[in-house]
């Protein structure tokens, strides 16, 4: 088995139908309900740029796409679905850092989020650099919790006033990664500043010896001349 993990253009528009079916059944089976998505939405994402398909030779294997919420404030990496003979081998986190990848190089101010109730999924967020939030962290965009309406646990969301569910959400924040990153290079300046000091101090120390042994080194040739 040899899968291809490819950005989606126009050329798939062929596999959308295949793609929605293999999302409902995988909701039937689950049974925690998951927003309908038609062949023509699933088209659209291929033709915008924003999926990731996943092919053995010709085959349908797996899919993802990506969401824009709250004018671009949010971007969400929705529909992933992976066929049951291609499960359990690695191929969802290759749909998902494909997908996340895609999503940094078009939306890279955008905060990265999902909400879910799939272990492997959380455990792929988690090494994304996703971090779970409460919801009131997510998009406040109606159109996306209008989603929410076709999953089966839709009353536990309303009687909460929309603020907690079985899904958990998850979020990834480029600002507090370049915050995070900037104060790794900062240690790591720290770290350098120190070990030229060390270093420095740890010279002077020698160039002292040396001297001191040189200053020995002299009255020992004086002495020696004076005998002499
Ligand atoms: C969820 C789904 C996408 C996972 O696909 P997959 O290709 O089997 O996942 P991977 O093989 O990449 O597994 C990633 C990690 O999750 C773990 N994992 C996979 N399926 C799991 C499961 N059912 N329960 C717990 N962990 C699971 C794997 O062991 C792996 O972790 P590891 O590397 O530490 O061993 C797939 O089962 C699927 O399509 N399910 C139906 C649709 C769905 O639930 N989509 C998610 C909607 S949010």
């Amino acid at each position: 088995m040899s899968v291809e993990v490819l950005f989606a253009t126009d050329k798939h528009v062929g596999y959308a139908e295949e793609i929605t079916i293999a999302m409902a059944v995988a909701a039937k089976e689950r049974g925690t309900g998951i927003a309908k998505r038609s062949p023509e939405y699933v088209m659209s994402k291929m033709t915008e740029g924003k999926a990731v398909i996943a092919l053995d030779n010709k085959k349908f294997a797996g899919f993802c796409y990506i969401e824009t919420w709250g004018h671009g404030k949010y971007v969400a990496n929705s529909g992933l679905i992976v066929l049951p003979e291609y499960r359990k081998s690695g191929l969802a986190r290759k749909i998902k850092e494909k997908i996340f990848e895609l999503s940094r190089t078009k939306f890279p101010e955008s905060k990265i989020f999902g909400i879910t109730t799939s272990l492997a999924v959380m455990k792929i967020n988690s090494e994304l650099g996703y971090k779970p939030v409460t919801f009131s962290e997510l998009t406040t965009d109606e159109t996306f919790w209008k989603g929410c309406q076709s999953c089966t646990n839709y009353d536990i969301l309303t009687r909460t006033n929309r603020s907690l569910c079985l899904c958990t959400g998850m979020i990834y924040d480029p600002e507090k990664e370049k915050a995070k990153s900037k104060n790794e290079r900062k240690s790591l300046a720290d770290r350098w500043t120190q070990f030229k000091e060390f270093m420095f101090s740890r010279k002077a120390k020698k160039q002292e010896l040396l001297k001191g042994e040189e200053k020995k080194e002299s009255s020992y040739d004086t002495n020696s001349v004076l005998v002499k």
